[in-house]
């Protein structure tokens, strides 16, 4: 949410802010802005709308300097207008701000009283007034930053640029990620190390609660107790980071194809072909446990819906998933004997860092599922789980669910073995299952031409349902997310014996309803409730396998037929004929598909 960048350089540092801020659009894009110091004159250029406008106004009115501040904006307070955009200025200071001051309108009350004059909309800009206030009354740079921090309620990160000051950023972390980055006589601050890979590989993160003093050659971190502190300096792999769209027309693209090689780097990691085993050495002590909850948002919650599944039958546990929102302000009872399962593209959604704390306080034990390692979730996490997607940049989550998956039934599979609710015949059968993914994965995006042919008249609806019992029914849930977020057409997904209860009112010649019924013992449910949905006009689009599609009754309107597969790999192949579907339907709408409107890729604010 947000995404902020400073650079203290050995050249011009705008071009290098625009870049960096490029690697950070994911985190919000519905305005930009930057700021430098020109002989110790600050200055700022902000635009509305997506980067290029920042760039393309940097061509017609430059920015000169070597140490500056940048921002990406995913807006919360306040409308996405130039005015509102970041940096924001009072005096001498400029700040660039990622997250929520909750105690905005009490600090604005006040600073208005005393005479400050407000030109924006936001939460940020209290921030500058607060701190131009201390500049103003004597104190030095890091006093006043320091007596602002203190008064500002929330979850943040924030980079302060002084007037005057060329050799000095101020950084703070409450809640919101921030990386510093070191280089020979440069120095660097961003919201990750992503940000800045084409910049420095050396990189610290900062603590909760820390704030840093960053000049070109030296970097001091203090923590809340204003004690300075050692962060640990981590090198990233460049190569790792450094991420284009090679030949596909967008991110989303990529990410779907890149599904069969991600399972596979992940199916070397956790599954063992010799011993027919999986390899996840976890220490945890398994006998511990006597409940599971699974919590996450978006995307990530529906891969703990169908984890929910797997865990249930494999390790004959109770288990709960919760959307984290939901979950933090519950107060549901936990003890010392709840395994938390916390799953997060980013590590940094903050509704599900908040559920992970309120697990720990609890005295559970944490296990969490993230693809970004250096991330805060998989830092405070008892053991986390690297999902190994690589980085995903699509807004849309499509391969980190394929491994987010991946990694849960590794882990179910794990945990029963040890626990002993499953033989180690049955574990090896899995284990044999799940490495036939590649491969099943590869044939499934060979349907690419056929499902966007039926795109065309899938993109006309204004509603679409999709369907599905037992693990195809979170598919179905995750199908419709899906095509909500990048094209924006309505859409629901039910449990497929639901339909009757409310959602077959919905359906006409007009309504595509996607039925996911792969063979096996809910396939002949699921027909039925295709026919009722034939017998009201509803246009069905099947997807199966060859003996669901011989075993299909009536004639539905299209049907794609995917591998035969075991059962605990039919979720992760039956989503990759949604995310076509999604991303297919988008191109004929000719909507933002990695970008879509009022979305972001990281939710870092509650
Ligand atoms: C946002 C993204 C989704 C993602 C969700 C959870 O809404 O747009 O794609 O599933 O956040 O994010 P996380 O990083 O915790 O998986």
């Amino acid at each position: 949410m947000c995404g902020i960048v400073g650079i203290l350089g050995k050249h011009q540092v705008a071009p290098l802010m625009v870049e960096a801020l490029k690697r950070l659009e994911y985190r919000g894009y519905d305005s930009a802005g930057i700021a430098t110091l020109d002989d110790g004159t600050l200055d700022r250029r902000r635009a509305t709308g997506k980067l290029i406008n920042l760039s393309d106004l940097l061509v017609t009115e430059p920015l000169a300097g070597l140490s500056g501040i940048g921002h990406t904006r995913w807006a919360t307070h306040g409308k996405p207008t130039q005015a509102n955009a970041h940096p924001h200025q009072a005096g001498r200071v400029a700040v660039v701000h990622n997250g929520i001051i909750e105690n905005f309108s009490t600090l604005r009350a006040e600073l208005e009283a005393g005479g400050a004059t407000f030109q924006t909309e936001t939460d940020t800009e209290v921030v500058v007034h607060l701190c131009d206030s201390h500049l103003r009354a004597g104190k030095t740079p890091l006093e006043a930053a320091r007596l602002t921090l203190a008064r500002l309620h929330g979850a943040f990160a924030l980079v302060f640029l002084f007037a005057g000051q060329d050799d000095l950023l101020i950084a703070a972390r409450r809640g919101s990620p921030l990386a510093i980055g070191y280089g020979e006589g440069e120095a660097f601050v961003g919201s990750d190390a992503l940000a800045l890979a084409p910049l420095t590989n050396r990189i610290a993160y900062l603590e909760e609660g820390d704030h840093a003093v960053v000049t070109r050659n030296v970097i001091t971190v203090y923590d809340e107790t204003d004690a300075e502190v050692e962060r640990k300096i981590e090198t990233t792999d460049l190569d790792h980071l450094l991420v284009d769209k090679g030949r596909y027309k967008h991110f989303m693209a990529k990410e779907i194809h890149e599904q069969p090689a991600v399972l596979a780097d992940a199916l070397a990691r956790y599954t063992d072909p010799s011993t027919g085993r999986i390899d996840m050495e976890t220490g945890l002590d398994v006998s511990r446990f006597d409940r599971v909850v699974l919590v996450a948002c978006g995307t990530a919650h529906y891969a703990c819906h169908v984890a929910k599944y797997w865990f249930e039958d494999l390790l004959r546990l109770p288990v709960e998933i919760e959307v984290a929102s939901e979950f933090r302000y519950r107060e549901p009872p936990l003890n010392e004997r709840t395994l938390g399962i916390f799953v997060s593209q980013s590590g940094e959604t903050a509704d599900t860092l908040a559920a992970l704390r309120y697990v720990r306080a609890q005295g559970g034990m944490i296990v969490s599922m993230v693809n970004v390692d250096s991330s805060t979730i998989a830092r405070e996490s008892d053991l986390a789980l690297p999902i190994l997607a690589g980085p995903e940049i699509g807004v849309a989550s499509t391969k980190a669910f394929a491994c987010q998956l991946l990694t849960l039934a590794a882990f179910a599979i794990s945990t029963a073995s040890r626990r002993g609710t499953i033989t180690g015949d049955r574990e090896a059968e899995l284990v044999r299952a799940l490495r036939t993914l590649p491969e099943l994965v590869t044939r499934a995006l060979d349907l690419e031409p056929t499902i966007a042919d039926l795109s065309r008249e899938v993109a006309k609806a204004t509603d679409v349902l999709f369907l599905g019992r037992g693990t195809m029914y979170p598919i179905a849930l995750e199908g419709a997310l899906k095509l909500k977020e990048i094209s924006y057409i309505h859409a629901e997904g039910y449990a497929s014996g639901e339909l009757k209860h409310g959602p077959i009112a919905l359906v006409d010649e007009f309504v595509p309803v996607v039925v996911l019924a792969p063979s096996g013992n809910l396939h002949d449910k699921s027909m039925s409730n295709m026919e009722e949905v034939m017998a009201r006009d509803g246009k069905v689009l099947l997807v199966t396998d060859s003996d669901g599609a011989k075993a299909a009754t009536g004639e539905p309107w299209a049907a794609l037929e995917l591998p035969d597969c075991a059962p605990i790999v039919a979720p992760i192949l039956y989503a990759i004929p949604m995310q076509l579907l999604s991303y297919h339907c988008a191109l004929q709408k000719g909507t933002d598909v990695d970008q879509p409107r009022n979305l972001a890729k990281s939710v870092t604010v509650e």
